[in-house]
């Protein structure tokens, strides 16, 4: 007789064994073959992140991830991202997306760049080299700071996408040889990054006694003759990460725009008049972010402050987002909301962490995926398409909607009742977001 599971017949089932488990001795002469786990590719970035986690000592690890004092605004970050909803919108042709914008007259491939942070080559022997690589790959744009390992020129070598100069002010002369020497290496920007006024360090890093590895963040001053920019007595090597913080205040932005035909993208704007005399004081761009929570808790999330300040800028100059971006939904909604394309920090360490330049490679190609699939979902087809009425806000933020927000659903209310036809409601709309700018 034929069992019930065809040739299995320790599978059929009895009544005394009514379920399909093989006999125990079935198992033991057909085992399971056990042998090493299953490596997937992590498929998104929590994925990553938990794996990068495994892969790095537990210091580097809470230096990565540290926020200041009690994470409040690290959270909120992700908190205030996570309350925002899509609306999804169906019965359109959304069968061909084009995710590629431009930043400051270059183009990139989708809307996403590498932000500026010291430390790579703690989680990776080839550290910037290996990011920026992989965000040429990507066809996208890296900041590479102040403090990185690897030299403004060694980046410069390996790159095959444009890069930006982020610049921590350090002192007249020393800021004026890094800038020269970016602009002669061919980078496309200086990103000044104002949010460090003082020195912040992270209570888990003074608990774990935290050392950073000599001269892991002196790329750009070795075998540069910086000791003679700082004040006597002091010396480079005896900063772990740039001298002093020395005062930068809105009436120097002329200055630092003199030294460089380059565009100045101003980083770590937090309110709608910061952003607003920025510009006024020659900013080229802005980048809204709250440094990922890592230097004064207790804020507003980045997502938060982003409308007042694409209000303030009115056009006058490109907005950026970063500050806890780990989906392609969070690009869709910092774009929608205004933003030109969005930076991501510690998604560069994890992928570092666990499969240098691939790595980094991976974490791009996810959030590119994620965002094109949102980017469907919602019915959009390309990025200038998308504005705050694809959003949904939570009631913090409710009020922050512009009035030309306001008067866009008003007209398409009126267009879903029929009063306007479809070309109508396009004609106005174009009106409106070019009077403000958008
Ligand atoms: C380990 C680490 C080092 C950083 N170093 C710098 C830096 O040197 N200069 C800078 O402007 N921002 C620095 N940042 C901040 C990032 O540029 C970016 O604003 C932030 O990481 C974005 O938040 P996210 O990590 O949630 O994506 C650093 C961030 C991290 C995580």
């Amino acid at each position: 007789m034929i069992s019930k599971t065809g040739s299995y017949p320790h599978l059929t089932p009895s009544p005394s064994r009514p379920y399909h488990f093989p006999r125990p001795a079935f198992r033991r002469a057909h085992p399971i073959p056990r042998s090493a786990p299953m490596r997937l590719d992590p498929v998104s970035l929590p994925d990553l992140e938990a794996r990068a986690r495994d892969y790095m000592p537990h210091n580097v690890w809470d230096f990565v991830a540290g926020a200041c004092q009690d994470g409040v605004t690290l959270r909120r970050n992700r908190e205030m991202l996570e309350a925002i909803c899509l609306r999804p919108r169906f019965l359109r042709d959304v069968s061909k997306r084009d995710i590629s914008t431009t930043v400051l007259g270059h183009k990139i491939s989708f809307p996403v760049m590498l932000a500026p942070a010291g430390g790579h080559t703690f989680v990776h022997p080839d550290g910037e080299l290996a990011s920026a690589k992989a965000a040429g790959a990507a066809g996208t744009i890296m900041g590479l700071s102040t403090s990185s390992t690897y030299s403004i020129e060694e980046v410069a070598a390996v790159a095959t996408a444009p890069l930006f100069f982020q610049l921590y002010h350090c002192g007249e002369g020393l800021s004026k040889m890094l800038v020269r020497r970016a602009e002669e290496a061919g980078y496309k920007a200086i990103m000044l990054t104002v949010d460090t006024p003082l020195p912040s360090s992270k209570e888990v890093d003074i608990r774990n006694q935290w050392e950073r590895p000599t001269g892991g963040h002196m790329g750009n001053f070795r075998g540069h003759d910086a000791n003679k920019y700082l004040p006597p007595g002091t010396e480079i090597s005896d900063f772990w990460e740039r001298p002093p913080t020395i005062p930068f205040t809105f009436d120097q932005i002329p200055w630092l725009k003199s030294l460089t035909s380059l565009p100045l993208v101003i980083k770590g704007i937090r309110t709608g008049e910061d952003a607003a005399q920025c510009v006024a004081h020659g900013a080229d761009a802005i980048l809204c972010s709250n440094h990922g929570g890592r230097q004064v808790d207790g804020t507003l999330s980045s997502i938060e402050t982003l409308p007042e300040i694409v209000d303030a800028v009115d056009g006058k100059a490109e907005v950026y987002f970063d500050s806890g971006i780990r989906r392609g939904s969070d690009i869709f909604k910092a774009l929608a909301l205004g933003a030109r394309a969005v930076f991501i920090g510690r998604p560069i360490f994890w992928g570092l962490a666990v499969d240098g330049e691939k790595g980094v490679r991976r974490a791009l190609e996810i959030l590119r995926k994620e965002l094109d699939v949102c980017m469907g979902y919602c019915g959009y087809t390309s990025l200038d398409q998308l504005d705050p009425g694809a959003l949904i806000l939570p009631p913090e933020m409710s009020d922050d909607v512009p009035g030309y927000i306001q008067e866009l659903r008003a007209l398409a209310s009126l267009r879903d009742d029929g009063i306007l036809t479809q070309p109508e409601f396009d004609a106005r709309k174009k009106q409106l977001l070019n009077s403000n700018g958008r």
